[in-house]
């Protein structure tokens, strides 16, 4: 039997396939899931061609996460291909580049709240939008870059994360007795569109590799994607508020 075997699992944030949500994607129908894809605007079209390129067909529903329309049609667009959800992947990241890359005094609330609002309460915004679909418990995984430090360039997007990572352990309180688990996933740093539209953050992944006792591969999203797959499975029934490192274990070191 494979790992999500007979599981439906809506997945956030395909843009390219270079993607981390592309690789979970792809992961799940290898490992049995029907997959459901989001995207919005004028992505649309490319996670439509993207789409293409998994193993199996995977439906688009429209899904702008600061769109409180799309939010309160969601489950009915989702019902078109499935009835239910047993997962919900949130891989979705921005902030404006003036509260990114070095100039974090400079950073103005406006575009602030902007990084907080897709970034952050996103979460909790896709959680409750899913809710009615997850009747039977299930498992929400989002991504996030370890915000218990401070980074060069990362700046607002990092306090954007640090209210995610809390907005998943409240998340975790309030949706526990639904039987839905809620865990992040704390990737080192790869190579997508997001990472490259941080002015400098070649600074973050630089060295990485060496640090890393394990190694790491900035060009390769499949410990990552394997990691999210794991936690949507069955075989963490009993963890939730949980963030797993997938970074080679940088985390761990001192220097
Ligand atoms: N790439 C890295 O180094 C890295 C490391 C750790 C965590 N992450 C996190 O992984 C997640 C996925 O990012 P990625 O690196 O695969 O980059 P990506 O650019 O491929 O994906 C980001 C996605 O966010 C989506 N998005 C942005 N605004 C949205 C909105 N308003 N509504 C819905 N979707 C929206 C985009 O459409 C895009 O698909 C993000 O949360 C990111 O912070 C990335």
């Amino acid at each position: 039997m494979a790992l999500l075997d007979g599981k439906t699992i809506l997945v956030t944030g395909v843009l390219t396939d270079h993607s981390i949500a592309f690789h979970v994607a792809r992961l799940a129908q290898q490992e049995g899931a029907q997959v459901i894809l989001t995207s919005f605007g004028r992505q649309l079209r490319l996670t439509q061609a993207i789409a293409k390129r998994l193993p199996a067909p995977a439906p688009v529903v429209e899904l702008d996460v600061t769109d409180d329309a799309h939010l309160a049609a969601l489950a009915d667009a989702v019902r078109v291909h499935a009835d239910h959800l047993d997962g919900v992947v949130h891989s979705i990241g921005f902030a404006p580049q003036s509260v990114l890359g070095g100039n974090f005094l400079a950073g103005q609330w406006a575009d602030v709240a902007t990084a907080l609002q897709v970034s952050a309460f996103s979460l909790k915004s896709l959680a409750v939008a899913a809710q009615p679909l997850l009747s039977g418990g299930g498992s929400v995984v989002g991504l996030t870059f370890d915000a218990s430090v401070a980074w060069p360039v990362y700046d607002w997007m990092g306090v954007a994360k640090a209210a995610f990572e809390s907005t998943s352990r409240y998340l975790a309180r309030d949706l526990g007795p639904h039987g839905i688990r809620v865990n992040l996933v704390a990737a080192g740093p790869v190579k997508t569109t997001a990472a490259k539209s941080i002015p400098g953050f070649e600074a973050v992944e630089g060295g990485w590799d060496e640090r890393a006792p394990l190694g790491w591969d900035v060009s390769d999203p499949e410990p990552t994607a394997r990691a999210v797959a794991a936690l949507l499975s069955d075989w963490f029934p009993a963890t939730t508020g949980e963030i797993v490192h997938v970074d080679g274990g940088v985390h761990a070191m001192g220097m």
